[in-house]
């Protein structure tokens, strides 16, 4: 632990460093396109694959989003055909427009190729160690007459994102993930002895929690009726288009900055839910303790995607009916039950954002610049039976100055040891720097 002196001058300077970011702009579209453009190698290559079909330029959505060192990378998940690259980061082209760069390579995006990818929804970045963990829901070829096949089975790899190297794959077996419908959509990690062990991820269509333990390299899976579709919320309307007969259950997942709790909510449906990383990591997969243990924590107002779970204790999470990013309060609803994260309830929520060109709020994640970063898709019109219209925006990459930290961030994790994760609520501060002097005699 560090000393108090140096504590306190750590402290001084985050609030000095915070009130010098809150003189930039509180929110702004940083990134937007009409179409997905990327960086092709020649404007050959690029003519070919339209003509091939392998890219259909009003086929890609922009969905998942992460940042690390100010480098910003995004998925687009292959929900239709001609996506050419499933995984990007966006950099700006020779002409200065922002292109996304296929990552890590062009040769990774191959489909039918099992060792590239084939469908990321969704990647997590251990900021400590700079590995990505890529989620890859797989490959089953649609044109296939009978049944779709399975061509290539869901995985993980972690990659060293400044190192430019993979790591570890890890291939799902078909017994945990698959048969039948599935899609491996969002996912948190967990550390355990100083490191990233454990990977949650959401399976938004067969309705389950998936646990990937990286030290043993096994995986298992959990169900609960909370984690389907409720039909009450089978449709959602935006800017007038309506989707209906959503299928879609537990997507948006979150994680908390001590690694104890585990947080997710379904698309179709309201409830939050808050399970201990504890019980998901010792049940090898018995749902039975899941349900003894999990609890509902209240109802959003709409229903939403993405969530995430600041360091200094907010849930956000997208709001699909209003256009809108909330906030759960946390902090505030913690003092009606003396601080206790086991029993408090979602009570305390505002609206952080709102635009009418929030369509669709997907992925939200929290940066260390102290703002939420988030993308908006506008999946209810792209999957429309006319699709996106190519002369209006319609993925963009949005950040909101919310002063909030990402869980993993460790400048706040520190701070935050041993005082029951609460140390950067300034009120705090004096109870904090007590105890920190009780815990290093
Ligand atoms: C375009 O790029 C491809 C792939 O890198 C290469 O094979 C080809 O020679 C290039 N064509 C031109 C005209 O530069
Ligand atoms: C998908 O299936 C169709 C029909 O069986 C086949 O022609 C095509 O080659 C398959 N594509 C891949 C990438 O496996
Ligand atoms: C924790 O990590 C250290 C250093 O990597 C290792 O030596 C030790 O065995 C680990 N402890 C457990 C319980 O895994
Ligand atoms: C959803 O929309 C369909 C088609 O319009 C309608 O039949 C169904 O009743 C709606 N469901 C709900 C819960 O409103
Ligand atoms: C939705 O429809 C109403 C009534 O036709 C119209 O006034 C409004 O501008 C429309 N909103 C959008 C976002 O298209």
């Amino acid at each position: 632990m560090m000393g108090s002196s140096t504590w306190l001058l750590a402290v001084a300077l985050s609030l000095v460093a915070s009130s010098a970011v809150a003189a930039e702009p509180h929110n702004e579209r940083v990134f937007q396109w009409n179409i997905v453009e990327y960086e092709w190698p020649n404007q050959t290559v690029k003519d070919e694959a339209i003509s091939s079909g392998m890219y259909k330029p009003q086929n890609s959505a922009i969905n998942g989003i992460k940042l690390y060192n100010k480098r910003v990378f995004v998925t687009v998940p292959r929900l239709k055909e001609g996506v050419p690259s499933t995984l990007n980061e966006i950099v700006t082209s020779s002409g200065g427009s922002h292109v996304l760069r296929p990552y890590p390579s062009w040769d990774m995006q191959t489909i039918g190729d099992c060792a590239a990818l084939q469908n990321v929804q969704s990647m997590e970045i251990d900021l400590e160690a700079g590995h990505m963990w890529i989620v890859d829901t797989g490959y089953r070829n649609k044109s296939a007459l009978v049944q779709p096949i399975d061509v290539c089975l869901p995985k993980i790899i972690i990659y060293d994102i400044v190192n430019n190297r993979e790591i570890h794959r890890y291939t799902f077996p078909k017994l945990t993930v698959g048969y039948g419908l599935f899609y491996l959509n969002d996912v948190v990690l967990s550390y355990h002895n100083g490191s990233a062990r454990y990977a949650f991820i959401s399976d938004t269509l067969d309705y389950k929690l998936v646990v990937y333990d990286y030290r043993m390299d096994t995986s298992y899976t959990y169900t609960h009726p909370s984690m389907q579709a409720d039909q009450q919320y089978e449709n959602i309307t935006i800017a007038n288009m309506t989707i209906t007969g959503l299928i879609t259950g537990i997507n948006g997942i979150a994680m908390s900055p001590d690694f104890r709790y585990v947080y997710y909510s379904s698309v179709a449906g309201v409830g939050i839910y808050q399970i201990e990383t504890s019980v998901l990591t010792s049940s090898q997969g018995n749902s039975g303790a899941f349900a003894a243990a999990v609890r509902h924590l209240g109802n959003k107002e709409w229903p939403g995607d993405g969530m995430a779970y600041g360091a200094k204790h907010n849930l956000y999470y997208s709001s699909l009916g209003n256009n809108a990013v909330y906030k759960w309060d946390i902090r505030h609803d913690l003092t009606d039950v003396d601080g206790n994260l086991d029993t408090v309830q979602l009570t305390t929520t505002s609206i952080v954002h709102t635009d009418d060109d929030l369509e669709w709020v997907d992925t939200l994640c929290l940066a260390e610049d102290g703002y939420l970063w988030f993308t908006t898709s506008k999946l209810v019109k792209f999957f429309s039976q006319d699709g996106i219209t190519a002369t209006e925006p319609n993925f963009i990459v949005w950040k909101v100055f919310v002063n909030d930290y990402n869980y993993m961030d460790k400048t706040w994790n520190e701070q935050t040891q041993g005082a029951s994760g609460l140390c950067a609520y300034p009120f705090l501060l004096l109870v904090c720097l007590i105890l920190s002097k009780g815990f290093e005699a």
